[in-house]
């Protein structure tokens, strides 16, 4: 099982990191813009308290400037560095042109078990349901996370699930108990 933080503030980063049960760190451009600093800055700073990986986003929106943002950001940030990339038709696209480039990628924003089966035929490394954002619709984010780990026993799916939108400690451990591979969450 991973843990990864879900921030960009760097003081949390190294707390947990000290307590020795950090394994990567997502960011996303509204964490960044909350720092109130350089977003590659930010980036290569935590890259280098969690050697784990630490996911950057591309804002593009169109296939080709996805493809250019991921290669910029993998040839100027550290090797732990992974493109996070939108599940989007475009995104799958770009995720497929990354993955043949053997760069890692966490596709994100996914809703439903089709996106995350598409991000993996796509050949993503991560993909990350959002489960609070569902349930802050009136469904359950926990029933898709048991939806795909039971769609991925079927197969030899490489994919890592990456839990994402994680609102407290519980949903954590039944991400855990279901077979998630990954939790990513907010220091508190
Ligand atoms: O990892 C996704 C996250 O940044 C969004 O979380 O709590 O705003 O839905 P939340």
């Amino acid at each position: 099982m991973e843990f990864f933080l879900d921030t960009a503030d760097v003081d949390e980063i190294r707390e947990i990191a000290s307590w020795g049960i950090l394994d990567g760190v997502t960011t996303n451009p509204s964490l960044i813009k909350k720092s109130g600093r350089d977003f590659k800055t930010v980036v290569k700073e935590i890259a280098s308290i969690c050697d784990g990986p630490i996911s950057a986003e591309v804002t593009a929106l169109d296939t080709e400037g996805m493809i250019a943002q991921g290669m910029e950001l993998k040839s100027q940030l550290p090797d732990n560095v992974i493109i996070k990339i939108p599940c989007t038709p475009e995104g799958l696209a770009a995720t497929k042109i990354l993955t043949e480039n053997e760069i890692d990628t966490n596709v994100t924003l996914v809703f439903s078990a089709s996106q995350a089966l598409m991000a993996a035929k796509a050949g993503a490394t991560y993909v990350s349901p959002f489960i609070g954002r569902i349930d802050d619709t009136g469904s359950d984010g926990m029933a898709l996370i048991a939806e795909i780990m039971a769609t991925w026993q079927n197969y030899d799916v490489k994919t890592k699930v990456l839990a994402a939108s994680i609102r407290h400690p519980t949903h954590v451990l039944q991400c855990m108990q279901l077979g998630a591979h990954t939790v990513t969450m907010p220091t508190k």
